[in-house]
């Protein structure tokens, strides 16, 4: 793999400043924003009101523990533009979430909210070892999603060549691949195995490809599949986070040379970790939910929003703002079976240490006469024998007993048989409560 690492004058002088300057700088905006807020999304007001706290009251960053949490029912209730602090003709863009579970959940953007957007995705690019001139292939899905266009103007921003290619259609992505020879390429980890797939399907040999580095996220994915996908195509593999409700992909960003967690770009948002029962503040270092507010937003300024997804504070290390651990899942994700909880990345992990799987599974929860069931579908790699899928059935669900704590059945098939997704994997399919 080649060294890409970043060279301290290519970064923003933000990125390597002193933790004082950092501090200051956010209880600056974090004052700012709490107004803003307050001041224009009568939400925000009512909501403040009631727990009796005023944007006055926060004197130090700690102070934002006095505030309210937002939650994604809130933004609902609000539905489509209630939550914006600007006026309508203010909105330059507007991205939504695909509202799986009823009303989609609505964000704006002032031209101002577009430019920091571009920056800090810019900066995660950079951090991954995208250089101006780079031609990169896109294909996170563009539209209502964030992922597309938000990638897509940070990688104008930065100079680059970008391939708008969206998501779908594999074999064309195969061909882009091999024709615009592109060093860099942002896609979900799950549908870059699908390419994979592709790559090999087509007989071409995927670590001969021009790509130098690939930046992953959207989802949860492991370090298990980091190593798949760097092995595969000879390239890094980096992680790259962020949410529609705080402003899409760039809020975080693995460093090529160190990947060893995601800096978050905590001069626009700033990170608390909650104990996702009571709601406290817990130290950094200590694992919980990860809650953001927005120090720079315009249209629609977030506080202390609740993501849901579970990981921990850090210290920067590559930059000088904190790190969080890569997610291992969010809380909505975990499935607890006969009383024992389990993250889809554990069970990707498990299927990773068998070399004759290939890590596309779908997992399936059902209800027998009161017990709960989970069923794993797994495809062979291309070392694995059809002759031999009892043993490896038996392995794997061995594998899981010893380490997870829980009896699985696991059923494995041919190439292509679990359900692809061009996005977001689908990785747990519940139908107990059908
Ligand atoms: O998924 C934004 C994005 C696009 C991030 C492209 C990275 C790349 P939403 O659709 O609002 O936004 O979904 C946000 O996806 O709360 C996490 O649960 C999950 N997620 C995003 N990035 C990661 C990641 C985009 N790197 C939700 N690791 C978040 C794990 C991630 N989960």
């Amino acid at each position: 793999m080649k060294d890409l690492s970043p060279k301290k004058n290519e970064l923003e002088p933000i990125e390597i400043a002193s933790i004082d300057e950092i501090r200051n700088l956010q209880l600056e905006r974090m004052k700012w924003s709490l107004n803003h807020a307050y001041n224009n999304v009568p939400f925000y007001q009512a909501h403040f009101e009631n727990l009796g706290v005023h944007p006055k009251d926060l004197r130090s960053l700690s102070d934002l523990s006095k505030f309210p949490f937002t939650i994604k029912s809130d933004l609902r209730a609000n539905y489509p533009f209630k939550m914006f602090a600007v006026e309508r003709d203010k909105i330059a863009r507007i991205h939504a979430s695909s509202g799986t579970t009823g009303q989609p959940t609505v964000v704006g953007y002032t031209d101002n909210d577009l430019d920091i957007w571009a920056q800090v995705v810019a900066r995660c690019l950079r951090a991954s070892g995208v250089r101006k001139g780079d031609v990169l292939h896109n294909a996170y899905g563009y539209g209502l999603f964030t992922g597309g266009l938000g990638i897509h103007y940070g990688c104008e921003k930065l100079g680059c060549t970008v391939v708008p290619v969206s998501g779908g259609a594999t074999t064309r992505q195969v061909k882009l691949i091999e024709d615009f020879k592109p060093k860099a390429i942002t896609v979900t980890p799950s549908y870059m195995l699908s390419i994979l797939d592709e790559f090999r399907n087509q007989g071409l040999c995927p670590d001969k490809s021009s790509l130098d580095v690939g930046i992953f996220g959207a989802e949860p994915w492991t370090n298990s599949m980091r190593q798949e996908i760097e092995e595969s195509f000879d390239m890094h593999a980096v992680d790259i986070y962020g949410l529609s409700e705080v402003i899409g992909p760039g809020v975080a960003n693995e460093c090529v040379e160190s990947k060893d967690g995601l800096h978050i770009w905590e001069d626009h948002f700033y990170p608390e970790i909650i104990n996702p029962h009571t709601g406290e503040v817990v130290e950094d270092g200590e694992n919980g939910e990860l809650v953001f507010t927005s120090l720079t937003k315009e249209a629609f300024p977030i506080i202390r929003y609740r993501t849901r997804d579970l990981t921990r504070l850090l210290p920067g290390t590559a930059r000088t703002m904190r790190r969080m651990e890569k997610i291992t899942g969010r809380s909505d994700d975990l499935i607890i079976i006969r009383g024992v909880n389990i993250f889809p990345t554990q069970v990707e992990e498990k299927i990773l240490e068998v070399k004759e799987l290939a890590p596309h599974f779908q997992i399936e929860l059902s209800r027998k006469e009161r017990l709960d069931e989970m069923l794993i579908s797994v495809e062979l790699s291309k070392l694995g024998e059809i002759a031999k899928i009892q043993e490896y059935q038996r392995t794997l669900s061995e594998n899981i007993k010893n380490s997870l704590g829980v009896s699985v059945k696991v059923l494995i098939s041919k190439e292509g048989s679990v359900a692809r997704s061009e996005g977001k994997a689908v990785r747990v399919v519940d139908k107990r409560n059908l």
